[in-house]
């Protein structure tokens, strides 16, 4: 039996075209309860150190504003890790964040930072929220992860989705490959498992039906559909082509 896959939509690029024009419009809050209306189980923000796109009043206006839960990206800084605490979000994830990339582009460090990442995410463990450790499909994160006491891994997706969309079929196949055998030692070991970044109706179904992902996350691919079909339907039609994946 494979469990239900829940839908996180990531409202950061609503905050990008705001942010275009230094006003108020379009408001991410409220594309966040549109995309809760139209079936999204929770929301995702990435608060960046340069506040390129949300800002901490969004995140303030999130955590007021919404029905379900919200999930917060964040990169393990001291400054991160207070704002976090003041807000008690649902869910954290601890994303690399450098100032010169366009989005977040590899899968965290944790290996390396094990002991410093386990007392950086405790608190915030204690303060009830789910901690979520973004990560490349690699064997030698996922135990870090595990050690330093995450309860939730999110899974890279953007070299499988790049693969795809670029035709590069060798690769694709071998990156599925690693996110179908990365995805079922992560939940051996009993983590929860979540996959993100780069996903599209096209390259979503093979992720969606992986039976151990139980939430993606979506963003950029969502809001420009958006600009086409507006961002319900957008979002419907993904739920859509999730639920036949996952239960075919
Ligand atoms: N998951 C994580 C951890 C991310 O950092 C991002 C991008 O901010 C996403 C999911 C969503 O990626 P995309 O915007 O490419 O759908």
């Amino acid at each position: 039996m494979t469990s239900k896959l829940r839908l996180g939509v990531n409202i950061d690029h609503v905050a990008t075209v705001r942010n275009a024009r230094g006003g108020a419009l379009p408001d991410p809050v409220r594309a966040a309860i549109a995309a809760e209306e139209a079936g999204a189980d929770g929301i995702t923000a990435h608060l960046r150190e340069d506040r390129r796109h949300i800002s901490d009043a969004d995140i303030e206006g999130l955590m007021a504003a919404l029905k379900g839960p919200l999930n917060f990206e964040m990169a393990a800084t001291p400054e991160m890790q207070a704002i976090a605490l003041r807000h008690k979000p649902h869910a954290v994830c601890i994303v690399p964040e450098k100032r010169e990339e366009r989005t977040t582009e590899g899968g965290l460090e944790v290996a390396r930072e094990e002991n410093a990442l386990a007392h950086f995410i405790a608190p915030l463990r204690e303060a009830g929220s789910r901690v979520s450790i973004f990560i490349a499909a690699d064997q030698r994160q996922i135990e870090a992860a595990n050690r330093i006491g995450a309860e939730v891994i999110e899974l890279h997706t953007g070299a499988y989705c790049d693969a795809h969309a670029e035709g590069r079929f060798d690769v694709r196949d071998a990156e599925l490959r690693k996110l179908t055998d990365m995805a079922a030692f992560a939940h051996d070991l009993g983590l929860e498992v979540h996959a993100g970044h780069g996903l599209t109706y096209d390259c979503a179904p093979s992720i969606a039906a992986l039976p151990q992902v139980i939430e993606l996350n979506i963003g950029h691919f969502l809001i420009g559909e958006a600009i086409f079909r507006g961002l319900g339907p957008a979002i419907s039609e993904m739920r859509r082509v999730m639920d036949v994946a996952r239960n075919s």
